[in-house]
């Protein structure tokens, strides 16, 4: 008896330990922001976008309905109603707001999808920290910056982590839950949760450049950039061979154009600063050039390739 009053109350412990996530605060409403409020409402959380003007969160807000249009006509195929009351419930559980620091009072969790800038994140937590009940977790979306510098922007660094979505949200089934040496258990449990809520499978990482999946695939364009900069192979032929021979399913410039070669170029940057010795994470002069004479990628219609 002693045994399962021990256990049972271990499982009580457990349970109190953890937070169960319901109401979420999503900051940006861009690309990633809009797909991350989408599949967290579709999971019947309580959403909050929020974002810079009304304009904006339109503009999110039509993005999301015709995605789950997209999402529905394939989910509920065969059953028009089911799917219809679908999109209605989830576009019920989500509202938006252009004033972040008056709607965080009732979260649970704040996801941070802002411009990739730590000054600017760093403000926004600072500012959401003293507006945020004691309870509530900081999350960012970042790619590259560095968890830990926003977690000490803000007085809770044990209720704040990294929840890294891939690009397109609804679409790509992979989060990376960031843990920093401050981030307490409690916080990364309710993380990995609500990653499983929102139906994605959730990795764990700790708080390193590029974390795994960026840390492998930035390295990875970059060495075939060089590769091509050295005139050792065509970039149609690279992105054949990455294809065929690796069974990718997008060559490297393919993928640098589709992720934009400006992202690209922010991040290597960034990392070459942090070990400028790391030959990895060496800058490429053609990349540069490409960045400079603002050929973006598929985003403005030239990148390595032309897609007018
Ligand atoms: P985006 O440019 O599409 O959206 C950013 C949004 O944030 C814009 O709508 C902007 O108006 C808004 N914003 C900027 N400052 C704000 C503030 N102070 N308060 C409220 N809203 C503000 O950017 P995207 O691509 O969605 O990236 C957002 C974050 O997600 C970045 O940290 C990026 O590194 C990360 N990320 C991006 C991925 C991608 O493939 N684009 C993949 C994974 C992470």
């Amino acid at each position: 008896r002693h045994f399962v009053r021990a256990a049972s109350s271990d499982a009580a412990t457990a349970a109190a330990k953890k937070l169960l996530i319901k109401h979420v605060t999503i900051i940006g409403g861009g690309l990633m922001g809009a797909g991350i409020a989408q599949v967290a409402a579709a999971s019947g959380h309580t959403v909050v976008l929020v974002d810079q003007s009304d304009e904006i969160l339109k503009k999110s807000t039509k993005g999301i309905e015709e995605s789950l249009q997209r999402v529905t006509k394939k989910k509920f195929a065969d059953k028009p109603e089911a799917g219809a009351e679908f999109i209605k419930k989830t576009l019920k559980n989500l509202t938006t707001s252009t004033d972040a620091a008056s709607v965080v009072h009732s979260t649970d969790l704040v996801i941070e999808a802002i411009v990739e800038n730590l000054e600017v994140k760093n403000k926004l937590f600072k500012t959401l920290d003293k507006f945020a009940p004691e309870h509530t977790i900081f999350a960012s979306n970042t790619s590259s910056l560095q968890i830990t510098k926003m977690a000490n922007a803000t007085t809770r660094q044990d209720r704040f982590g990294g929840l890294h979505f891939f690009n397109p949200v609804p679409m790509m089934k992979l989060v990376e839950v960031i843990k920093t040496p401050m981030t307490s258990q409690k916080t990364f449990e309710s993380l990995m949760d609500f990653s499983k809520a929102v139906g994605k499978s959730p990795v764990s990482c700790k708080d390193t450049p590029g974390f795994i999946v960026n840390r492998l695939l930035v390295p990875y364009m970059m060495e075939a950039v060089r590769l091509f900069e050295r005139g050792d192979a065509s970039k149609e032929d690279i992105d054949v061979a990455m294809k065929l021979g690796a069974g990718y399913p997008m060559g490297p410039f393919e993928l640098l154009d589709y992720v934009g070669l400006d992202t690209s170029k922010y991040i290597i940057d960034g990392w070459h600063s942090l070990e400028p010795n790391n030959p990895l994470f060496a800058p490429s002069p053609l990349l540069n050039k490409l960045v400079e004479e603002k050929k973006l990628g598929k985003k403005t219609g030239e990148g390595f390739y032309k897609y007018k």
